[in-house]
């Protein structure tokens, strides 16, 4: 493969997102910024962990092909996904005088892609934008499928757009200076694609597992790619999650209260995997996956330093949340469920004794 050629391109009704995913593609942006056109300005948004890291690298090779190119950054975490922060970075712009035909290129995490793609969506009605994520959640997840937006007092991605990157550039190797729980916060999200849509890839998860715990390059690459093309695939069927999207919520349900009610002490990926094994016995219990399947997630997500359980968490809360939340879907909670290995199935029908039973499994305080 060429250093111009995308692995493959996101085509929906409002996307053309390209994907390339290769060592040191940080060092080919400013290349595959300049195949799309030649903006007369690329800023870059960022964390000031990863800008400095990174970020010289990445205006580096902007300039060699684009006019002009600027960073700001934000504090890293959560907190940077606010009102605030975006107001912070339109202020930049403004300064900036970015015009419309301006481009802007996230470099960072999932929370850097997530307020870079809202800015990107509303800046004068909406500017092109890339990104270049530096998590394994970002690199698998967060940066492909045009889902952008900020956090609000009324609840987290409360305000948000669908707003497409014009590519997706991940570079594998910046995952060796990320923290070892962020590596494994990112995996629980590839075993859900995985869970949801490909035994085999399952099954590859277990067969270079070494690899994956060394994050070897070349296993990462693959990894994320096959990731991204899974995402890719449901995104591209249905863009806007009006059906078959919410199977990427696999593990999502109960994982956000379980989040939540860590008080953001679990990562996200750690909260879905705890999730993940909930969802896993409700399937158990509608005898559509059996006790052996189960076992083997919950191994595999140990295997890979991903709790089973959420400790002092207060199963009778997680309960609360997920049950009095429930006028979701024409009143009724849809729940995304294995039917086996490598397939979902979406239904309403879930007792609500199914669900504590499941929650008590996962939940010990
Ligand atoms: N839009 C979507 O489809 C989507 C999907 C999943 C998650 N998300 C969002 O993503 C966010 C979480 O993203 P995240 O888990 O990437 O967290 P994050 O962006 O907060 O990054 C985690 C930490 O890692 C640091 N970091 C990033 N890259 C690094 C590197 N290569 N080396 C060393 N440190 C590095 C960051 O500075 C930060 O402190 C949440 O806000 C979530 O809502 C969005
Ligand atoms: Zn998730």
């Amino acid at each position: 493969m060429t250093n111009n050629e995308p692995n493959f391109t996101l085509c929906s009704d409002s996307a053309r997102t390209h994907v390339f995913v290769e060592p040191d593609a940080l060092n080919y942006i400013g290349k595959w910024v300049s195949s799309l056109r030649t903006p007369p300005i690329v800023v870059i948004i960022s964390d000031t962990t990863v800008a400095k890291l990174y970020g010289q690298r990445a205006l580096a090779s902007l300039a060699t092909h684009c006019p002009k190119s600027e960073l700001i950054t934000v504090p890293p975490g959560d907190q940077s996904k606010s009102i605030s922060h975006l107001d912070g970075i339109y202020a930049k712009l403004g300064k900036m005088r970015v015009p419309r035909d301006g481009m802007l290129l996230a470099l960072g995490g999932g929370v850097v892609t997530d307020l870079t793609g809202f800015a990107a969506a509303t800046w004068m009605r909406g500017i092109d934008y890339a990104n270049c994520p530096t998590t394994l959640e970002a690199d698998v997840d967060a940066s492909l499928g045009g889902k952008t937006g900020i956090n609000h007092a009324s609840g987290k991605n409360m305000i948000g757009a669908f707003h497409h990157p014009r590519f997706v550039a991940v570079d594998p190797t910046c995952l060796k200076t990320l923290p070892a729980r962020d590596v494994a916060a990112g995996l629980a999200e590839s075993i859900k694609h995985a869970l949801i849509s490909d035994a085999a890839f399952l099954d590859w998860h277990e067969q270079n597992a070494p690899a994956i715990r060394a994050i070897d390059p070349k296993i990462m690459g693959e990894l994320v790619t096959r990731n991204l093309r899974i995402k890719a695939n449901v995104v591209e069927q249905d863009e806007k999650e009006s059906g078959i999207r919410a199977c990427l919520n696999f593990g999502h349900t109960i994982g956000h209260a379980v989040e939540k009610l860590s008080n953001y002490a679990l990562r996200h990926g750690e909260a879905v995997a705890v999730g993940m094994v909930a969802a896993a016995h409700i399937s158990m219990s509608k005898g559509m996956l059996d006790a052996p399947a189960v076992q083997r997630i919950q191994t595999m997500l140990q295997s890979f330093a991903l709790p089973i359980k959420a400790e002092n968490v207060n199963p009778a809360e997680v309960i609360e949340i997920t049950l009095g939340d429930k006028k979701v879907k024409a009143g009724k909670r849809q729940w995304v469920l294995l039917d086996g290995i490598g397939q979902y199935t979406i239904t309403d029908d879930v007792s609500d004794d199914v669900i504590e039973q499941a929650v008590n499994t996962v939940c010990a305080n």
